[in-house]
This record gives C-alpha cells, sequence and structure tokens, in this order.
C-alpha cells in the first residue's frame, strides 16, 4: 500500500542552471504537449491540482518541481522521497519557432546532464498511438540510457479491445514488448497503486 504524506510544488525553472539543489531521484514527465503530463501527477498524487492542467495545449511552459513523500507498506511502511517533474510538452505548433527552439534546447540540456534524473516517463495518447515525435523522443531518451517507462494515458476514451489493440500499435511502433507499455487514466485511477510500484522499481535501478 502506497500512501502520500507529503506532495508540494517546489520551484520552476526554465533551464538546467535554475534546477532544485538536492539529491532527490526525480521522475520526469515526458510527452506531447495536452498528453496529460500534468494530470498524471495529480492522479498519483492523489490531488486535484497540484500540477496546473489545462484544456489549452502548452500549459506547463517551465520544468515545474514537486517534492514528494510517501509510506510503502502498512506495518512499519518504509518512508520514500522523490521529486516530480513536469516538463513542458513538445509538439505544441501555436508558439514561435524559436520559443520551440529555445525549450528543446533547454530540455535537451536538463535530460542529458541532470545527474538527479532516476526515471523518465513517457505519456502517449491511447487514441492516437505514438506519433513521429514520440518515437524520436524515445529512441533518443533510450541512445541516452534513461530508464524509460512508457504510459498509453487517457484510456477512458477507450473500449477494452481498442485499448488492447492500441497496446500492440504502440508497443510495436517504439519495438518494445507489451508489457513494457502501461495502460493508464487521469480520469478513472483504478492502476494508481500499480504504477507506483513501477515507479519505484524503476527509480531504485
Ligand atoms: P501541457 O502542459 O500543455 O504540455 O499538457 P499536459 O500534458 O500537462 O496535459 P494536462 O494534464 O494539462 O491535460 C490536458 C487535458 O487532457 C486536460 O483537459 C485534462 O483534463 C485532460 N486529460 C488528461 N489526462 C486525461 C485522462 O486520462 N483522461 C481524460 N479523459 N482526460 C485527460
Ligand atoms: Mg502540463
Amino acid at each position: 500500500m502506497i500512501t502520500i504524506s507529503e506532495a508540494s510544488f517546489v520551484t520552476s525553472a526554465p533551464d538546467l542552471k535554475a534546477a532544485p539543489n538536492w539529491a532527490l531521484p526525480e521522475v520526469v514527465l515526458i510527452g506531447r504537449s495536452n498528453v496529460g503530463k500534468s494530470t498524471f501527477i495529480n492522479a498519483l498524487c492523489n490531488h486535484k491540482n497540484l500540477a496546473r492542467t489545462s484544456n489549452t495545449p502548452g500549459k506547463t511552459r517551465l520544468m515545474n518541481f514537486y517534492q514528494i513523500a510517501l509510506n510503502k507498506g502498512k506495518n512499519a511502511p518504509q518512508k520514500i522521497s522523490l521529486a516530480f517533474v513536469d516538463l513542458p510538452g513538445y509538439g505544441y505548433a501555436k508558439v514561435s519557432k524559436t520559443e520551440q527552439a529555445e525549450w528543446q534546447k533547454n530540455l535537451t540540456t536538463y535530460l542529458k546532464h541532470r545527474t538527479e534524473i532516476a526515471l523518465c516517463v513517457q505519456l502517449i495518447d491511447a487514441r492516437h498511438g505514438p506519433q513521429d515525435s514520440d518515437i524520436a523522443m524515445f529512441d533518443w531518451l533510450a541512445q541516452q540510457e534513461l530508464p524509460q517507462l512508457v504510459i498509453m494515458t487517457k484510456t477512458d476514451k477507450l473500449k477494452k479491445n481498442e485499448i488492447a489493440n492500441q497496446r500492440t500499435l504502440t508497443a510495436n511502433s517504439l519495438q518494445v514488448d507489451e508489457t513494457h507499455v502501461i495502460p493508464f487514466s487521469g480520469v478513472k485511477t483504478d492502476n494508481r497503486e500499480g504504477l507506483w510500484h513501477l515507479i519505484l522499481e524503476g527509480i531504485a535501478g
């Protein structure tokens, strides 16, 4: 059993230089704009508005750092501290090319050089499957040897058989085993506990 004992916003940072000076393992949310990264953080933390979500893509424009403390297990629970990092989404057409290039540069630098990163959680919209930008990001993260977890999200918008089909498609596009693609919904959060276990396994290496 996982219980969250603390979930709080710490700071926003435009780039690596401004990132917090701490030794927490960072779980980084990566995905296209509007895919549900901020919603994912809220769902896992059992918190409606810890991370700001919006219908308008491009809501998250800075890297946002959240500090989380949780207890794992019922009797003599283990206390675990970690951080969620909500990144600006990629593939948002409405910002200028210059601004997009600037984000890209800052994100790449952060992902390449931030030693605190323990796990990259890449979110892919279950309805659309991986887009070219998702596949490119997945391959790039693998190349950097960053530990990855692939989530297909918004599954509440699909029927059961459609979820199964999209899971196969997603796994094939990314050339991974289907078991590496985890269905999730930020609305029906029944898989929340299971996901926490995957995240904790992920950050433990
Ligand atoms: P940016 O910050 O723009 O990159 O977006 P984001 O990836 O943080 O997306 P956000 O969490 O703000 O969600 C975008 C929209 O999708 C919001 O209207 C959410 O309510 C909705 N949404 C997110 N996850 C889910 C989900 O699992 N199911 C459904 N039905 N809607 C979702
Ligand atoms: Mg967001």
